[in-house]
């Protein structure tokens, strides 16, 4: 399984903190690594990919601005802004656009920056954050935000004194990135808990780490087994990372079997529809949740879907509708009466998750299916159409 997509970007900004050259293995080959690649280069890396690995060159002062030409095109550009102000005492970021799937604040970033000394304006379009020094703080956050627990985090390795994020992010890849900040040479507990408690240190050293395994690509892999009555084993992703959703799919009818770091997915027959529940790691993950209404549209009996991450995240549903699901959304709530069949029709990609979602569906749509807008997929699924391919879908790439 490639690596993380939510990971390796995090993981490319974290190389700043530390002059050198790390390097990073298990990258995935997707738009996403090719932005962050340019925008590192922007402030003065040297970037190279040699097949699934890269090396990062960071320099002994980079720059500190993140354009917006940038920055619009991925969201995740963000991620720049603690380890430049580490780095730089200084950091001028675009406010990002990113994914079409409703507005993502930032205010627990800078709010938690804030508390370490850093001073924060918005000035046409761009945060402009500067500091004298970085200092340790208490950071208690409203809700468990992956983005501001990564700012915050990378800020306080190199802060003078101690921090502290009380409700923190526990995601894999919140796990995966400490894990490297620790091989440069950060001093952080309570890797894995809510309460990350971070020591200062004076400086970091370069690392080589390898990228935690994608358990989202996994997680749409192994809705698409079910959908299509299928028997796969995807190999390398830990089956801890896809607990929930693992046991939702089993609710649905599919055998499971997990053994180390593969899991077999195999299923017979239409599968039962599903509740699910988006919430912060270890709860349901929002990235799944377009595949996982997918799979209810064409699913036994009916299901409630509840969004509680990102409120646009079901407008997908009406492309959904194109092909023929039964599907009333209600704010934060989707309720989904499956049918027998769906009748393929063209459709329209939303966002990256929204596209895989709609690509499943098309999949057991009865004719064809035509998902528009598939550069949204590019960003987070490396080889998407040759892997299902390989699979036996039939699918194929066309030139818009
Ligand atoms: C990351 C993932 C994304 C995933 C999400 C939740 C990356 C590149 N993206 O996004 O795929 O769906 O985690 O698992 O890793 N919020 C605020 N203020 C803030 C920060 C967040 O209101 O300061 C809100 C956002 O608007 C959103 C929610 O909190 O509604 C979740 O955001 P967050 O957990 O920060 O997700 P991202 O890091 O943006």
């Amino acid at each position: 399984m490639p690596g993380a997509k939510n990971s390796v970007l995090k993981l490319m900004a974290a190389t700043l903190l530390a002059p050198g050259t790390s390097t990073l293995t298990n990258v995935p080959d997707i738009e996403d690594v090719t932005i962050m690649s340019e925008l590192l280069r922007r402030l003065g890396c040297v970037v190279a990919h040699a097949g699934s690995s890269i090396t990062i060159e960071v320099p002994e002062r980079p720059d500190h601005r993140a354009d917006y030409d940038l920055v619009r095109k991925m969201r995740a550009s963000i991620c720049v802004l603690g380890p430049l102000i580490a780095r730089c005492g200084a950091a001028d970021v675009a406010v990002p656009g990113g994914d079409n799937i409703g507005s993502r604040g930032l205010d627990m970033h800078v709010e938690g920056l804030r508390k370490m000394g850093v001073h924060v304006d918005n000035e046409h379009g761009y945060l402009l954050a500067e500091c004298e020094a970085l200092t340790g703080a208490s950071v208690f956050l409203d809700f468990p935000s992956v983005g501001a627990t990564e700012t915050i985090l990378m800020a306080a390795v190199t802060a003078r004194g101690q921090s502290v994020i009380e409700n923190a992010a526990r995601e894999p890849e919140i796990i995966d990135i400490c894990s490297m900040l620790v091989s440069m040479g950060a001093d952080i507990s309570g890797i894995g808990s809510s309460s990350l408690v971070i020591n200062g240190v004076s400086d970091l050293k370069p690392t080589k780490h390898r990228v935690v395994s994608d358990r989202i690509v996994a997680g749409t892999w192994a809705v698409a087994a079910v959908m299509t009555q299928g028997d796969i084993t995807i190999h390398g992703v830990p089956h801890e990372h896809l607990a929930l959703p693992l046991e939702k799919l089993e609710l649905t009818g599919a055998r499971i079997e997990r053994e180390g770091a593969s899991i077999r997915i195999q299923m017979q027959g239409r599968p039962q529809c599903v509740d699910v529940v988006t919430l912060p790691y270890p709860g349901f993950p929002t990235d799944l949740q377009p595949q996982f209404i997918a799979l209810n549209a064409m699913g036994l009996g009916a299901a409630l879907v509840t969004e509680n991450l990102f409120e646009a995240r079901f407008r997908f549903v009406q492309e959904l509708a194109r092909l023929g699901a039964d599907v009333r959304t209600d704010g934060h709530h989707a309720l989904i009466r499956g049918r027998e069949s769906l009748s393929g029709a063209p459709v329209e990609a939303t966002d990256i998750r929204a596209g895989a979602g709609l690509v499943l569906a098309g999949l057991v749509a009865n004719g064809s299916t035509t998902v528009y807008g598939v550069t949204h997929i590019d960003r987070g699924y490396a080889g998407f159409v040759e892997t299902l391919q390989g699979l036996g879908a039939q699918i194929q790439r066309v030139d818009d």
